[in-house]
């Protein structure tokens, strides 16, 4: 799929999901955090990295409040000022947060304690469209395919394990794989959890 194709896809699937109403927001939310937290890959993981939901994306809130009940560690992007890949800083209800260069909320945590994604169990991803074999067509950035790229030079691949997040209008029959792709081991949306080995 060429890039442009891609864009337009972003544009017409932001812009659906967004039109979706408070209400039904707290639905899929409430019924995926359902789905994931019975998940093997849920309950067994002890660092696990969400995001802070932005633009009609699936809000994680009540994965972490879980997460923090079973005394698991919840994390969340940082931007480094000059890089390009993601690390995570740990995210506790004392956490301050302060907005980055795209003024996106971060945890307020030194550098020094920050994490790489290879350091974590489990990793839930936003995006903006999936297909069935775990393609995710993110924001255009990269940044998740970047910070992951050690997983394609891997044999064998156990953490983290990478789970996308999403409203079931955001499926799609199919998306084309690109190089530098990181795919998906699941993508949960309201109505079911699509599994990919
Ligand atoms: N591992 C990587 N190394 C270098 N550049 C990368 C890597 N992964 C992604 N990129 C760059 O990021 C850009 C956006 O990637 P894309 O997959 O289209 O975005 P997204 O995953 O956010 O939908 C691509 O043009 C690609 O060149
Ligand atoms: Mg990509």
């Amino acid at each position: 799929m060429p890039t442009e194709n891609k864009n337009n896809l972003r544009k017409l699937i932001r812009q659906k999901r967004k039109q979706l109403d408070f209400h039904q927001q707290d639905l899929h939310a409430w019924s995926i955090a359902r789905l994931i937290t019975r998940q093997a890959a849920f309950r067994n993981a002890k660092r696990i990295a969400c995001y802070l939901a932005e633009d009609g994306e699936i809000d994680p809130i009540y994965i972490i409040e879980k997460a923090w009940q079973y005394k698991k560690e919840i994390f969340l992007p940082v931007l480094p000022p000059t890089g390009k890949s993601l690390f995570f800083a740990r995210y506790t209800a004392q956490t301050k947060l302060k907005p980055n260069q795209f003024g996106i909320l971060e945890p307020d945590i030194h550098p020094n304690h920050w994490l790489r994604a290879r350091e974590l169990s489990l990793i839930l991803l936003p995006l903006v469209a999936f297909d069935e074999k775990g393609n995710r067509l993110g924001m255009g950035g990269g940044y998740y395919d970047r910070s992951l790229a050690f997983i394609k030079h891997r044999k064998q691949w156990h953490n983290p394990k990478l789970i996308g997040l999403a409203h079931e209008l955001q499926k799609v029959d199919s998306l084309s794989r690109e190089s530098w792709d990181i795919p998906l081991n699941m993508i949960t949306t309201e109505e079911k959890i699509y599994t990919n080995n």
